[in-house]
């Protein structure tokens, strides 16, 4: 299809939300799973069956020795840094274009964030940006693989393994990515998974972590139920860790929803790759840019719109495609992580603002300084991200309707601004 035979302004239709049933595949699957919870009586995961039967299945389909179920994605990624127990004042680098679960999870260790610029195209952690950061006390790295968009994993593994520090994958957005034929998840020490309402799957909230790694694997097991060391011969609590134990409500709706896990995402990318295709050409939008060698699984759409050309910047844009009935989010989160008030206020525990102040092995070391002029790509990047929402109920006729109303936004834009 090319730009010319899309018809203008065509009659509004409702697409399905990944807010409510019309656009989640909720059926008997997860009906049938449920009833078999409460019926049993048993609805916490210790001696229910579904939980444990969800960690085998999704340690099966990533081919990892193990999976451990928490609450949330950020319980996932609290209890991945955990697991690498680093000391506090310790360095995790991440990227400031992600949900602040991500972040938080290093913080509440007691490690300070420390972030790195992102690729203007990807949105994603480069090699070259990490390697920027990296201290003496770096502990961790978390990569994004954001919209469900692969990072370049190989140079990353390379540059961490080179300094002896795990990668934690954050897949929260990244179900069945792949990069280079391997699922992300898989390639680095952790892989955190996010149940979140508007997931690739859902069970409303949890989270999932999986490992190949034995002692990370026994420390998150640990971490997740208050570190008490169920059936070993003396056990005790033997850390300080939480309460982040999945019920078996949560673990019958995401087993039923992993056992769809293909097909789902297997619509995403169909439906995606219409709109790619339907957009080739438009001047002034550009289609997300999938990484080299690997697969974009689409949590999300996200375009870039480009100022220059379209005379309107993101925002903008967004409130004319608005008005065609296309909601969309321009610019992602609106301001990169750093400049939340937690960090530039630094929020932390009471007035302390621990880690960043009071911790002795710092001293001597330099402050902790979180400047925009650090993070050009990341910057330019926010500055013409729209975000799409995006589901696997969306049909052919969906996306046409989104085109039209994309090609029809920008040519209006173009013309005004005499580009055509
Ligand atoms: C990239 C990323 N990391 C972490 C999280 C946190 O997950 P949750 O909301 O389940 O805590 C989310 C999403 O919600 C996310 O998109």
């Amino acid at each position: 299809m090319t730009q010319q035979t899309i018809k203008a302004k065509t009659q509004r239709i409702q697409l399905p939300s990944d807010g409510d049933a019309s656009g989640r595949s909720f059926g008997k699957e997860e009906m049938a799973l449920l009833e078999q919870v409460v019926r049993s009586g048993i609805l916490h995961a210790t001696k229910g069956t579904m939980t444990k039967q969800l960690e085998l299945e999704f340690a099966q389909v990533y081919s990892v020795e193990h999976c451990v179920a928490v609450t949330s994605g950020t319980a996932s990624l609290h209890t991945a840094v955990a697991a690498i127990d680093p000391e506090p004042g310790d360095e995790v680098i991440t990227t400031p274009i992600t949900d602040m679960g991500g972040i938080a999870a290093i913080l509440s260790q007691n490690a300070l964030p420390i972030f790195a610029d992102v690729d203007p195209k990807t949105y994603n952690l480069t090699a070259e940006t990490i390697q920027a950061k990296i201290t003496p006390r770096t502990k961790a790295i978390i990569v994004v693989h954001l919209f469900g968009n692969p990072c370049d994993m190989d140079p990353i593994l390379e540059l961490a393994d080179k300094h002896g520090i795990p990668v934690i994958e954050d897949c929260a957005q990244a179900y069945l990515t792949t990069y280079k034929g391997k699922l992300v998840g898989t390639l680095g020490a952790i892989g955190c998974f996010s149940l979140q309402q508007t997931k690739q799957m859902t069970a409303g909230e949890g989270g999932l972590a999986i490992t190949r790694n034995d002692s990370l694997a026994r420390r998150m097991r640990l971490f997740r139920d208050k570190a008490w060391g169920y059936g070993d011969p003396k056990p005790d609590h033997y850390f300080l860790a939480l309460n982040y134990r999945m019920t078996d409500l949560q673990g019958a709706v995401a087993l039923a929803q992993l056992r769809k896990l293909k097909g789902m995402v297997a619509a995403r990318q169909r439906t995606a790759g219409m709109l790619t295709e339907m957009l080739k050409g438009v001047e002034g939008l550009n289609p997300p840019r999938v990484t080299p060698g690997g697969s974009h699984t689409y949590w999300r759409y996200c375009l870039q719109a480009d100022e220059e050309i379209l005379g309107v910047d993101v925002n903008q844009f967004a409130l004319l495609l608005k008005e065609e009935g296309i909601v969309s989010a321009p610019r992602y989160i609106q301001k990169p992580a750093f400049q939340c008030d937690l960090f530039k206020e630094r929020k932390t525990y009471g007035a302390s603002q621990f880690p960043y102040r009071g911790v002795a092995s710092r001293q001597g070391l330099p402050e902790v300084v979180y400047d925009e002029k650090d993070f050009p790509n990341t910057m330019k990047a926010l500055s013409r991200a729209l975000v799409l929402p995006w589901n696997e109920r969306y049909t052919e006729e969906h996306v046409r309707y989104i085109a039209e109303n994309l090609i029809e936004t920008a040519k209006e834009c173009l013309k005004k601004n005499g580009k055509c």
